[in-house]
Order: structure tokens, then C-alpha cells, then sequence
């Protein structure tokens, strides 16, 4: 951490903007909240921490990141309990995670202070845009990226760091037909799929696209070498039930470390259901399905939160999953999440923070 006192300065808004508020149902990621933070780097330190109107930023046309990528970003969410409060889930682990990614593309450290201190002001001041409708919240979206104006290959020596947030409805409004692709890989070891990092999610548009044409909601990406093993969704990591075991994919550095996926497979161990991470070969979801022992599959993610999966499509089959109702797990995990990051239920693991 550089300089861990930061002096933030604060500039409101003359004319908010909340009124755009009154959509229904709220798209996802489409209108932005009255503020948001912006800090820059250089010359070795950070400075210029300010919470300002949201608007656009000047940005030259040969800043580096819109040249190579060096670019990344995190995903988060706020909510309110019954008495208006608003409430972080786990801000500590996406600022953990975003200076893994960060390290991982030669970008410096963004210090506490920023982004957690920094965070808390700028929830303060945009509480009023954590929507209290049912299924709704704020999405917070930092990103952070290089400035240098250069066009030479190098680990710029200019940054900055911007938290904006949008209040948001449901990612995916319905349960997820997804198609597994072999056309298309994600991640190799030793790659950046283990980063949120932003050309990983520019890489998957096509397989997405694709999908879609067929379809299907997303993909799921088999890993790299074997073509065989699952890995994630993109928007979100995977599970699978499979005779009672909850089963998902093994960290091995080529997906993403959700958060949403170690609170689930945290809650799953504290009932005491079954959890194993490891290696999920495709073929043994596929002989699953057809012994009838794969009672359930879903996504975590911030966004996301827990997807119903209801069809699999691999190598022109469909494999249609139980009903949504039926689906114990799932809808627990739900549940209990939904109870905790609106504070309704006791916090045994600290994840919820207060601004
Ligand atoms: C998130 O879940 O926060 C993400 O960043 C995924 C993105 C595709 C919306």
C-alpha cells in the first residue's frame, strides 16, 4: 500500500438522476447511479481520489488499454435490510481478487483505502439507487485499466481506477439452456483465466453469439488440453448434483475464484451436504443424466447469482434437466444467500459489511 491515508475529495451531484429509477422491470447494467469514483496513478503513487457526478471520461486515442488490454475489472452488489440499511457482501474478497488479477497483468496494488474505504463513501452517498423491489439491487462495477498514451508494448506506468454502479434486475430472468462448445477454448494453464480480466470476456462473445444462434443461453467451456474436462460458463461458475454430491469444477487457475461459488460451497458444507472439487469429465454428466442421478446443475455468480440450468445441449443432444421445483440444493443455497446479504439471517462467516 502506498499512502493508506488518502484524502478523498467529494463533488455531488447538482441534479440526480434517480427518477430513471421508475423502469420495470430494470434492465441490467443500463442506468447508471448519480456517482462515482475515480483515482489515478502515477509517478509511483496514488492521488487524485475523488467521488464525482458520473459522466463520461477524456481519454486519449492512444491510452494503452484500448490498445493491448490491460484492463480489468470486478462485479459486486449492495443491498438494503428491512430497515433501509444498505449492505456489502464480501467487498474484502473482489478487492483480494482484483489485485490478484491485477499482479497477474503487471498493474499495481490498489490499496484498501480506495477501494474498500472509497466504496463505502460512494454506497453512502447512492443509497437511495439500491432498489428495494423484489429480486433487485445495485450492481457495482470497478474497473480499473492503463492510461500511459503510448502505443509501445509495455506494463503502463499510469492507471485509473473508476467504481460507477447500476441498479439492476435479474441477469438471467429464466433457468439457462446451455450448450457445451469444442469449437471454442477459454483458458490454458499458465493463461489469464483465473483474472477478471477484460479481453477473457471480449474472447467468449463469439462462443456466446454462436450459442445464441442455436438457441442456448451461454456455453460451457471445456478445458483447453483434454477438450473434455468442464471449466465454467463465463458469466458464472458451475455445479452439478450428481447423487447428492455437489460437485464443481477444481480451482486450477484456468476459471475464475467466484465468490459466489466459495459462499455456496461454504453454506453446502455448513448443512453438511457432500461437496467435491475436482475434475468433471463431460462424458460423466452425460452418463449421469442418463442413470437419472443428475438431479440438479446451476450457476453462481455476482450477476447471476444461483442459475437453474435446464438443458445441456452436448454434441447435438439435449439433456433436459429436473423441474426448477424439485431442485433442493439450488433453491437452498438461494434462499440462505438471499437471507444473509439482506440481512435476515445470522452472518456466522462476517461476509456482510456495512457502509
Ligand atoms: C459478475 O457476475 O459480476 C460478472 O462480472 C459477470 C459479467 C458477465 C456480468
Amino acid at each position: 500500500m502506498n499512502n493508506p491515508h488518502l484524502h478523498l475529495r467529494i463533488e455531488t451531484t447538482k441534479k440526480s438522476r434517480i427518477k430513471e429509477l421508475d423502469t420495470e422491470p430494470i434492465p441490467f447494467g443500463k442506468i447508471f447511479s448519480d456517482h462515482m469514483l475515480v483515482a489515478n496513478y502515477s509517478q509511483g503513487n496514488w492521488q487524485d481520489v475523488q467521488i464525482i457526478p458520473y459522466g463520461p471520461i477524456d481519454l486519449s486515442p492512444a491510452t494503452s488499454a484500448l490498445h493491448y488490454g490491460q484492463a480489468i475489472f470486478e462485479g459486486m452488489k449492495a443491498y438494503k435490510n428491512s430497515n433501509g440499511e444498505p449492505l456489502l457482501f464480501r467487498p474484502d474478497a473482489n478487492h483480494q481478487r482484483i489485485n490478484q488479477s491485477a499482479e497477474r497483468l503487471c498493474m499495481p496494488a490498489i490499496p484498501e483505502s480506495i477501494f474498500i474505504d472509497g466504496l463505502k463513501e460512494l454506497i453512502k452517498l447512492d443509497d437511495d439507487w439500491i432498489p428495494n423491489k423484489n429480486g433487485s439491487v445495485l450492481y457495482i462495477r470497478p474497473i480499473y485499466f492503463a492510461v500511459d498514451e503510448s502505443v509501445g508494448l509495455k506494463p503502463s506506468d499510469s492507471y485509473k481506477f473508476i467504481i460507477i454502479s447500476c441498479p439492476v434486475g435479474a441477469y438471467y430472468s429464466h433457468p439457462v439452456k446451455l450448450i457445451v462448445t469444442e469449437k471454442y477454448v477459454r483458458a490454458f494453464e499458465g493463461g489469464t483465466g483465473a483474472a477478471k480480466v477484460a479481453g477473457n470476456y471480449a474472447a467468449s462473445l463469439i462462443a456466446d453469439r454462436e450459442a445464441k444462434e442455436k438457441g442456448y443461453d451461454n456455453v460451457i467451456w471445456l478445458d483447453g488440453i483434454h477438450r473434455r474436462y468442464i471449466e465454467e460458463c463465463g458469466t458464472m461458475n458451475l455445479a452439478f448434483v450428481i447423487d447428492g454430491v455437489v460437485v464443481t469444477p477444481k480451482l486450477t487457475g484456468t476459471i475464475l475464484a467466484g465468490i459466489t461459488r466459495d459462499s455456496v460451497l461454504t453454506l453446502c458444507r455448513d448443512w453438511g451436504i457432500p461437496v467435491e472439487e475436482r475434475a468433471i469429465a463431460i462424458d460423466e454428466i452425460v452418463q449421469a443424466y442418463h442413470q437419472g442421478t443428475l438431479t440438479e446443475a446451476f450457476g453462481m455468480g455476482t450477476a447471476a447469482t444461483i442459475a437453474h440450468i435446464s438443458t445441456i445441449g452436448y454434441q447435438g443432444e439435449d439433456m433436459i434437466l429436473p423441474p426448477v421445483s424439485d431442485r433442493k440444493v439450488a433453491n437452498q443455497v438461494f434462499q440462505k444467500l438471499e437471507e444473509i446479504k439482506t440481512g435476515r439471517t445470522e452472518d456466522i462467516h462476517n461476509w456482510i459489511c456495512r457502509p
